[in-house]
């Protein structure tokens, strides 16, 4: 299939982990600048170990990464190369995560995250074409108290937030544990979403659903193991933002032609495609269309109805979602 037809497909970019972007050269770049001490001899290396066994394995290297990002422009900066490559790629509207504990934990202020970040999105429709949001995600292997103190400290930025999100280390971290600080998002006008069965087993989806009142489901791949699980998701339509180039890397699954993303848009689920870490799992989102069309046979008609999933997924108004299919 032609790659200018997918590139020109409108898409919306749900499950995007803006820390999962840093490029290898333009980590090292921002090391130099900032005199940050990567643990690596240069880009290469860096690239060379993007080698994953699983889902801690890539963890380890993306938080480690992380270190590179001091200031406001250099959250500025990378937000503003993904959008550029985004909207080569068709994305017309991307509901970008990040992670505050990330930063917080070296000493970088969640200020400058936020505030970093938001120069982009605030210009992103201006500059490239495509509207953005901010979703902030608390890292589920640190806990419900720490995640409960970073939501407080992110209320003096609540207007620059759409929603909250959950992910780092899935396994033996459930949902139900995060219960509160949900429920004091949803009191605070925040959206929810949260990674669910991407390692963890069908029961962290029930969770997420009826525990957090996620609206969407980051992954949600191992649902298909559990057929209540699937009717429910059918039924009510819940949006599963899948990363197919994510899951063939961190071993979710073996590769793109054994990805049950058919199987799930045959079931009827609300599936869409997107890119988790670009940076590190081998591709953007239209890369990502492009692989499935290629080596998994997904046709001109499926790659279609995945992009309008994603409008439909999103938390964009009915009128705007409307003008974008
Ligand atoms: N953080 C960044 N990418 C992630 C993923 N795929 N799963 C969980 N946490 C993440
Ligand atoms: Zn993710």
């Amino acid at each position: 299939m032609d790659r200018a037809f997918i590139d020109a497909i409108p898409k919306a970019e749900l499950h995007l982990h803006i820390e999962g972007t840093i490029e290898p050269d333009h980590a090292f770049r921002m090391a130099d600048r900032n005199g940050v001490e990567l643990p690596w001899a240069g880009a290469r290396e860096l690239a060379e170990a993007y080698a994953f066994d699983d889902l801690q394995s890539f963890l380890d290297v993306y938080y480690a990464v992380t270190a590179v990002l001091q200031t406001r422009d250099d959250f500025t900066e990378i937000a503003e190369s993904y959008f550029a490559r985004a909207a080569r790629q068709g994305v017309r509207h991307a509901e970008i995560f990040f992670d505050p504990q990330s930063h917080t934990s070296r000493g970088v202020d969640i200020a400058v995250a936020i505030e970093g970040l938001w120069a982009a999105v605030s210009a992103s429709s201006e500059r490239h074409g495509l509207t953005s949001s901010l979703i902030l995600c608390f890292l589920r292997d640190r806990g419900a108290a720490e995640a409960s103190t970073i939501l407080e400290s992110a209320v003096p930025f609540l207007d620059l937030l759409s929603g909250v999100g959950l992910d780092s280390a899935e396994v033996g971290h459930p949902p139900a544990e995060f219960e509160g600080v949900f429920a004091r998002a949803a009191e605070l006008g925040l959206r929810r979403v949260a990674h669910a069965g991407e390692e963890g087993p069908p029961e962290y989806v029930w969770q997420a659903l009826d525990a957090l009142g996620a609206e969407r489901i980051d992954h949600g791949v191992r649902s298909l193991e559990d057929p209540r699980l699937l009717e429910r998701l059918v039924r009510e339509q819940v949006p599963l933002t899948v990363c197919p180039f994510s899951n063939v890397r961190l071993k979710v699954v073996s590769d793109l032609v054994e990805h049950p993303i058919e199987r799930m848009l045959h079931a009827g689920l609300l599936v869409s495609i997107n890119s988790d870490d670009p940076a590190y799992f081998g591709g953007y989102v239209g890369d990502n269309f492009a692989g499935l069309a290629q080596e998994a046979g997904l046709d001109a008609g499926a790659l279609r109805v995945l992009a309008e999933n994603s409008f439909h997924s999103s938390f964009l108004d009915e009128d705007t979602r409307a003008r974008h299919l």
